[in-house]
């Protein structure tokens, strides 16, 4: 991680839990000083790093940053009291998945900046992905933000809304699908008659080789699929079966699409909950 990396003090983090616990616990494996955030959750638990209050009233000097880090289904609960505590010097992040920056503005309306940023939760280890999105921050606040999120994993801004739901339901969603494919690979090894640990460490580390050998060669999937599936071979006659009348493709797809429909209805309710 660049040395030179800071957090804006005072950096809130209002709620810290998988997601937002993930990007610090990336950020403290990086080296990054954590001393500069705040976390204000019910439960008061602590997080390593950091001072952890209950309430805004205990959170100390108002924030230059804020990540939102609740459920969407809790803005309506939290807004109206954070809103006390910001002002035009804040940025506000916000991890709330399918919650558009237009229903955050009207939340915030008096805030310096509202960026919206989905990371996957491998951000933990720093090697997550993080798509982010504003139509309002300055130059500078992208640059810190991309640095910010750049030190876990790989950070892109997008160019519309549109994209960043794209990008939430492949790489924000993905880890859990990645993780349902190893578990049935791991099944299947079982069936086969390896233990199950061997099973899962075998699995585990053939999806982990795969990737980590694509990203250091630059060697496609499709290459890939070809160099192990030599013809009338064994890998062959598998990849039939995952091929065969697009079965593996109509599954991911209608899989994404199900998580892509979810965001857009959570889009609707935020929007919805605004005007009434
Ligand atoms: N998980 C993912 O992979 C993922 C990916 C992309 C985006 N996201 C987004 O990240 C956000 C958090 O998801 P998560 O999976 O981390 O949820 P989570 O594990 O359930 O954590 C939710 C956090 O919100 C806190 N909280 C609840 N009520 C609150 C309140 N009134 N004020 C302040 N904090 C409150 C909880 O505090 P306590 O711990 O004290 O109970 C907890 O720390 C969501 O908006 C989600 O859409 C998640």
């Amino acid at each position: 991680m660049n040395g030179t990396l800071k957090l804006p003090a005072p950096t809130w983090f209002v709620g810290c839990g998988n997601m937002g616990g993930a990007i610090l616990d990336g950020w403290r494996a990086g080296g990054l000083d954590l001393s500069p955030v705040t976390v204000i959750r019910p439960s008061g638990t602590p997080v390593e790093g950091t001072r952890t209050v209950t309430g805004f009233a205990d959170a100390g000097p108002p924030p230059k940053l804020v990540v939102l880090a609740f459920k969407p289904q809790k803005l309506e609960e939290v807004a109206p009291e954070l809103r006390k505590w910001l002002s035009a010097r804040t940025v506000i992040v916000s991890l709330l998945a399918g919650v558009e920056a237009a229903s955050l503005r009207q939340r915030f309306p008096g805030v310096g900046a509202v960026v919206r940023a989905i990371p996957s939760l491998p951000v933990a280890v720093r090697r997550g992905v993080t798509g982010l999105y504003s139509t309002d921050a300055g130059q500078q606040t992208q640059q810190e933000l991309n640095d910010l999120f750049s030190a876990l994993g790989f950070a892109m801004w997008m160019a519309d809304e549109s994209k960043l739901a794209a990008l939430g339901s492949v790489a924000g969603a993905g880890p859990a699908y990645v993780a349902r494919f190893v578990a049935a690979l791991t099944k299947a090894g079982v069936k086969r008659g390896l233990t199950e640990e061997i099973a899962a460490v075998i699995a585990r580390e053939t999806v982990l080789g795969t990737a980590w050998m694509a990203a250091t060669t630059g060697e496609g999937m499709e290459s890939i699929a070809r160099r192990v599936a030599s013809p009338k071979g064994t890998t062959e006659a598998g990849l039939a079966v995952l091929d065969g009348e697009g079965v593996l493709d109509d599954l991911i797809a209608a899989t994404i699409n199900a998580a892509f429909s979810r965001g857009a209805e959570l889009a609707e309710e935020a929007r919805a909950a605004v005007q009434a």
